[in-house]
C-alpha cells in the first residue's frame, strides 16, 4: 500500500494504462454513483485504467466530504483514484487541492461540466465555461498548487462553443497533464447528439492526452470513437452501470481479442453482487430497492427490447419482489446474450437523451428517478 501511495502521489507522469501502448480507459465521475463501492463492484468485473471520485465541493464553509474520502483512502480497486474538485474561489480551491493531496490520489482533477442549474448559476462546474478568464485563474491556481497530475474534465461550451479553442489553449498554457472532454455543451445536458468533431478537435490542440466521453455505449463503439477522433482513450459513465464488463470488453476490443459475452445469468449475478455491495447498516428496504432501481434503470437498457424488465422492475418495494423480477426476466433464459448495445428506445427514465424532457443535473436522483 504504501508503495502504491508514494506512486500515486508523487508527483510524476500519467499512471500507464494496463495495456501496453493501447488505448485508456476511465471511469467518468457520477455524483451518488462513483462511490467506493461502486467502483469496487466495476473493479470485480474489468477495472478501467483510472477512476474519478464524485465531485468535492468547494467554497469558504467546505471540507473534503467524508464518504467521498473513503473512495481515496480505502482504494483497494488496484487502480489510480483522481480527486475532482468543483468550485471557483481560488482560495478555498488551493486549500482544497492541499488537502487532498494528504490523500493517496492519482491526481486533482478540476470540474467544468456540471450542467445542474443549481450549480451553473453560481458560477461553477459548467457555468465557468462563459468565462475564460476566469478559468485562467483558476488553472493557474491549481496548477501552482498541484505538484503532480492536475486534469480537467470539461463539456464543449456553455450555450456555444465559442470559447472551446480558448479554453483548450489554456489547457495547453497551464500544462493540463489530462484532458477529459464531454462532446456537448451544457444547454445540451444529456439530449443531443455528442459532437465527436469536437472532441477531435481538442485531441488537434491540446498537447495533453485527451479522453473521449459521451455515449460510449459499447468496446465496438469505443473503437469507431476512438479511430475518429484520434482520442487517448474513452471515459465512459451510464453504460458502465448498465455493463460493468464495458472496460475489460474495451480492452479485449482495443487488442483484436474476441469481445467477452455476457449473458442474462451474469448480469443477474452483477446485480445480486450490487445489492449485497450497495448495503449500508441502518439503510430501510424499501430506500436501498429504491437505490437499486437507479442503477436497473441503465441495467434494464440491455435486457429486453421490450423494456418488460424495466416495466416491472420500476413496481417493486421489497428486496423479495426486485429478486423474484429479476429471476423471472434473468433465469427463464439464463444463456441468453446481454445486449451489448442498449435497445433502442428502451430508456433509461426519464430519458437523458430525449428533448422533450429536461433533466436537471449531475445526480442520479435528478437523471433517473
Ligand atoms: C448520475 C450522473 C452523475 C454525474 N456526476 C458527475 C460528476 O460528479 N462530475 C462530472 O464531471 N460529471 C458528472 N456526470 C457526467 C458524466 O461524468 C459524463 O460526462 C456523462 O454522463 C456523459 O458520459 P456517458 O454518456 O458515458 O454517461 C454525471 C453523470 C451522471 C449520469
Amino acid at each position: 500500500m504504501e508503495q502504491l501511495r508514494s506512486v500515486l502521489t508523487g508527483p510524476g507522469r500519467l499512471p500507464p494504462g494496463q495495456q501496453a501502448g493501447g488505448s485508456l480507459t476511465a471511469l467518468a465521475p457520477m455524483q451518488d454513483v462513483t462511490d467506493l463501492a461502486f467502483m469496487r463492484v466495476i473493479a470485480r468485473y474489468g477495472a478501467p485504467d483510472y477512476f474519478f471520485t464524485e465531485f468535492f465541493r468547494v467554497h469558504a464553509q467546505s471540507r473534503p466530504e467524508k464518504h467521498i474520502l473513503r473512495s481515496l483512502d480505502e482504494n483497494d480497486t488496484g487502480r489510480p483514484v483522481f480527486a475532482q474538485l468543483i468550485g471557483e474561489d481560488l482560495h478555498h480551491l488551493e486549500r482544497t487541492a492541499a488537502e487532498l493531496l494528504r490523500h493517496p490520489v492519482a491526481g486533482i482533477d478540476l470540474n467544468l461540466g456540471c450542467p445542474a442549474p443549481k450549480v451553473y448559476k453560481k458560477n461553477v462546474g459548467g457555468g465557468l465555461l462563459r468565462e475564460p478568464g476566469r478559468i485562467a485563474e483558476i488553472f493557474a491556481t491549481l496548477r501552482a498548487a498541484v505538484p503532480g497530475l492536475f486534469t480537467v474534465k470539461m463539456r464543449i461550451g456553455f450555450d456555444t462553443t465559442d470559447n472551446f479553442d480558448r479554453i483548450v489553449d489554456l489547457v495547453n498554457e497551464h500544462r493540463v497533464d489530462l484532458l477529459s472532454v464531454h462532446g456537448r455543451t451544457v444547454k445540451e445536458m444529456y439530449r443531443n447528439e455528442v459532437h465527436y468533431d469536437f472532441i477531435a478537435r481538442a485531441v488537434g490542440r491540446a498537447r495533453c492526452p485527451v479522453l473521449a466521453n459521451g455515449n460510449v455505449t459499447s468496446a465496438v463503439r469505443a473503437s469507431s470513437i476512438l479511430a475518429a477522433t484520434g482520442a487517448a482513450g474513452v471515459m465512459i459513465g451510464r453504460h458502465a452501470i448498465r455493463n460493468p464488463w464495458i472496460f475489460r470488453q474495451c480492452r479485449e476490443k482495443f487488442a483484436g481479442q474476441a469481445i467477452t459475452r455476457i449473458s442474462l445469468a451474469d448480469v443477474h449475478g452483477y446485480i445480486d453482487h450490487l445489492f449485497h455491495a450497495t448495503q449500508v447498516a441502518g439503510l430501510p428496504e424499501r430506500a436501498h430497492v429504491n437505490k437499486m432501481k437507479k442503477y436497473l434503470n441503465f441495467v434494464g437498457q440491455g435486457v429486453d427490447a421490450a423494456g418488460a424488465f424495466l416495466h416491472d422492475m420500476r413496481r417493486t418495494e421489497t428486496e423479495k419482489d426486485l429478486f423474484s423480477i429479476c429471476d423471472r426476466h434473468l433465469l427463464a433464459e439464463p444463456t441468453r446474450e446481454f445486449s451489448v448495445e442498449p435497445y433502442p428506445g428502451v430508456i433509461a427514465r426519464p430519458n437523458c437523451e430525449t428533448p422533450s424532457v429536461v433533466t436537471d443535473g449531475c445526480s442520479l436522483e435528478t437523471i433517473t428517478a
